[in-house]
């Protein structure tokens, strides 16, 4: 792998995708860039529009598979983007727990973060303050861009609870912020658009730390009994269908009905705690992965009439451009 100056941020080129999700699967990178802040971000956007390339936006890679090979044009990776802090602080280091005073942290609960600030660290920093409203995402890998875009959440609770506002760049390449109210996100959707999400304002509720503190404690007792918490995954691969459609039954609850759960390709199989997650047990390859989606949602619809809708984001190469036709023997054309 080589880098580049030529780009106006820290640059990789054929950077390994696979170790930059969750699932780890997938290919290549032709460029990997790593802008560090707001403005960095909208250069290296700008820079790739500017070569032709339409850049793919990477945040943690927790909801993302990767299809194998070698994608053409620029990643735009958040990784370097972490930054979490309260309105007003922009200039401050460290995390904000270890500045409120007990007078601010009841009159201003809000804090400001970056669009690769991780969903555990701002769970963890909201939790020590005692602002409640995010808990409920605790144990959710990933980061603020991808979790907003998808509307990341569960049983618990969504991010969207607590977003009052976004900042995007928008897609004539210009930084726009944008009220909740314009938004209308919907189930594991931000609305976003064309949209590249850069930052949010986050507003919690206040109480007593040791009680949001227990609330947190007790849904990740409660997800590491269910889920596959610590192996390679995708989190869910499938929305939950219109529970009218489904007789109230979740993807997961459907998939263990059908007997999904059997189901393996290579080293991919289906988890054994949870009919909604794939794992990776080792050696699986992006195509095992994506051929177990398909085997899954097949068996479904066989079973049920109902076709599961994926929930998690799929990178496909692009198709090879077409070769232009060889001329035919006495056409007009090149001597
Ligand atoms: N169930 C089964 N068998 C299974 C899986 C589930 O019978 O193999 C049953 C459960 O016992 C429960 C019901 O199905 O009665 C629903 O399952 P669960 O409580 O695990 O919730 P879910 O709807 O499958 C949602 C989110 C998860 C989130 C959890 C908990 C979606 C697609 N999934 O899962 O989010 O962690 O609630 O808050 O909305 C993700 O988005 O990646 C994700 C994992």
């Amino acid at each position: 792998m080589s880098s580049s100056d030529k780009w106006p941020c820290a640059a990789l080129r054929d950077a390994d995708l696979s170790a930059r999700t969750t699932m780890r699967v997938g290919g290549t990178a032709e460029w990997l860039l790593e802008p560090a802040d707001p403005e960095e971000l909208r250069e290296a956007w700008l820079a790739a529009r500017a070569r032709g390339l339409e850049p793919r936006m990477l945040g943690g890679g927790a909801n993302l598979i990767v299809e194998g090979g070698r994608f053409p044009g620029a990643v735009i990776s958040t990784a370097r983007m972490r930054r979490i802090f309260r309105p007003g602080h922009e200039g401050e280091e460290g995390l904000p727990s270890a500045q409120v005073a007990p007078l601010e942290r009841e009159r201003d609960p809000r804090l400001v973060a970056w669009c690769g600030a991780t969903l555990p660290a701002l769970v963890r920093a909201a939790t020590k303050l005692g602002w409640s409203g995010i808990e409920g995402l605790v144990g959710v890998p990933g980061t603020l861009g991808g979790g907003i875009a998808m509307n990341a959440g569960g049983r618990w609770g969504d991010l969207w609870d607590v977003v009052q506002s976004v900042r995007v760049l928008a897609p004539d390449g210009e930084l726009r912020d944008l009220e909740r109210a314009d938004c209308r996100p919907a189930y594991r959707n931000g609305n976003l658009g064309e949209n590249v999400l850069v930052g949010a304002v986050l507003g919690f509720a206040v109480e007593k730390p040791a009680d949001v503190q227990a609330r947190a404690d007790e849904y990740l007792t409660e997800k590491n009994r269910v889920q596959p918490v610590s192996e390679r995954s995708s989190g869910c691969i499938f929305k939950n269908p219109d529970p009218e459609l489904s007789a109230g039954r979740s993807a997961g609850k459907l998939i263990d009905d059908c007997g999904g759960k059997r189901l393996t390709r290579g080293a991919a199989r289906v988890s054994p705690l949870h009919g909604n997650f794939i794992v990776n047990t080792g050696t699986a390859t992006a195509a095992d992965v994506l051929t177990l989606i398909e085997d899954l949602r097949d068996l479904v619809a066989q079973r049920t009439g109902l076709r599961l809708e994926t929930e998690v984001r799929i990178w496909r190469l692009p198709e090879p451009a077409p070769r232009p036709a060889a001329p035919r023997a006495g056409a007009g054309g090149a001597p």
